[in-house]
């Protein structure tokens, strides 16, 4: 199985940014902390980007048969492209948010993703992309 971990805007700034909603951890620890964590056990794949048009175009490589993990973070709140682009590839996937955006401002309460999503897991900063990962590992689900 490939496991793919998808990172959007201003994540890049891990550990530098916002701790007490994001945790002290770079997004290069945080993808160590996921790729110790799933081990062997499936292939592992990691992309940011700041850009949505680049999501885009990663989300369009993916196959069926992946398994996405993805925080989108404030793209979440705003893209159509990105929701589109997840119907058309048909990758099944879970919604990741290190906070819990639902004790924040009332824009992060709507997500353009969590309807069609596997599932959504948020305010259990890193820990979230295991529980995401071993949610894949222990059902094999794949599309
Ligand atoms: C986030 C929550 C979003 O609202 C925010 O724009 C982010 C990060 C999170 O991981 O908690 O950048 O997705």
């Amino acid at each position: 199985m490939r496991i793919l971990v998808v990172n959007g805007p201003n994540l890049n700034l891990l550990g530098k940014r916002e701790s007490s909603h994001y945790g002290t951890l770079s997004l290069l620890q945080l993808e160590e902390k996921i790729r110790e964590h799933v081990g062997k056990k499936a292939e592992l794949l990691f992309f940011q980007s700041n850009h949505e048009g680049e999501i885009v175009d990663f989300l369009q490589s993916l196959k069926e048969t992946d398994a996405l993990i993805l925080n989108a973070a404030a793209f979440t709140h705003t893209s159509v492209a990105i929701r589109d682009a997840l119907l058309a590839t048909k990758t099944p996937f879970i919604e990741v948010h290190l906070s819990n955006v639902y004790a924040r401002e009332s824009f992060r309460q709507k997500s353009y993703l969590s309807d069609i999503s596997r599932g959504v897991i948020y305010g259990f900063g890193a820990e979230g992309y295991l529980l995401a990962a071993d949610y894949f590992l222990r059902t094999q689900a794949t599309h």
